[in-house]
């Protein structure tokens, strides 16, 4: 049995218990330095859903070892990175904004911690049928008509070599298809596609590999039935 996870999404946000910097900074000749602003803290959003409750499409195991260490693993190490490097930003925006100016460590695990927040958010047991209203319309103006869209979306994630993600995002008020490899998000300056991520899909092995094994294409048929379209539009400018 999965455990269910209820609780509200978390936003990015600076905690009282995170230990100070070294540096107690304010400015030499200062007459009060000003404390050090408490660094980043990435949350892991709260799973809305039980981990058994997107089967048959992903399975418990799969999910379970996919959000607690994966996912779970990804936020620590950005974490301790963000206080390693002494990563001073004021959000977690300004971090993913910028994150080619930082080791390849934030890149990867920032990118893991937030990419995985917004998956788990794009899905929803049993899926919310068909996008309908703005998504719809937006779609088929894009993409010609849903089905088009689909072929387009599944190409994007089949055709990602490696590890990677499959997006839809918006750009300049319309839709676009592209994918990130390893834990790039098109929201960060060193990403090839960019835009304001509305749906995600991980087609990292880990996602899928002990149900489908090496069937990619298999999992991404069924994760469609799990697709949260009603979070999409909220998404959705
Ligand atoms: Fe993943």
């Amino acid at each position: 049995m999965g455990t269910f996870l209820a609780g509200p999404i978390l936003a990015a946000s600076a905690g009282c218990s995170t230990p100070e910097p070294a540096d107690s900074g304010g400015a030499e000749g200062s007459p009060e330095p000003m404390p050090p602003a408490a660094p980043l803290v990435l949350a892991q959003v709260a799973l809305p859903y039980a981990y058994n409750a997107l089967e048959p499409s992903i399975d418990a195991q799969t999910m379970e070892i996919h959000y607690t260490k994966h996912h779970t693993g990804y936020v620590k190490k950005a974490n301790a990175a963000i206080l390693e490097e002494g990563i001073n930003v004021k959000d977690e925006a300004e971090l993913v904004a910028n994150v080619g100016k930082y080791s390849t460590g934030i890149r990867n695990n920032v990118g893991g911690a937030v990419n995985h927040n917004l998956f788990w958010e794009v899905m929803a047991p049993g899926g919310t049928g068909m996008p309908d209203g703005k998504v719809l319309d937006a779609i088929n103006a894009g993409f010609g008509d849903f089905e088009m869209f689909k072929t387009a979306f599944t190409e994007a994630g089949m055709k990602r070599f490696g590890s990677g993600w499959a997006w839809l995002v918006e750009q300049d008020g319309k839709l676009a298809i592209g994918s990130t490899a390893n834990q790039d998000n098109p929201l960060m300056d060193v990403s090839d596609f960019k835009g304001k991520p509305l749906l995600a899909l991980d087609v990292w092995e880990h996602a899928y590999y002990l149900k489908y094994q090496n069937k990619r294409n298999e999992y991404v048929e069924n994760w469609w039935k799990v697709v949260n379209w009603a979070n999409v539009a909220k998404r959705m400018g």
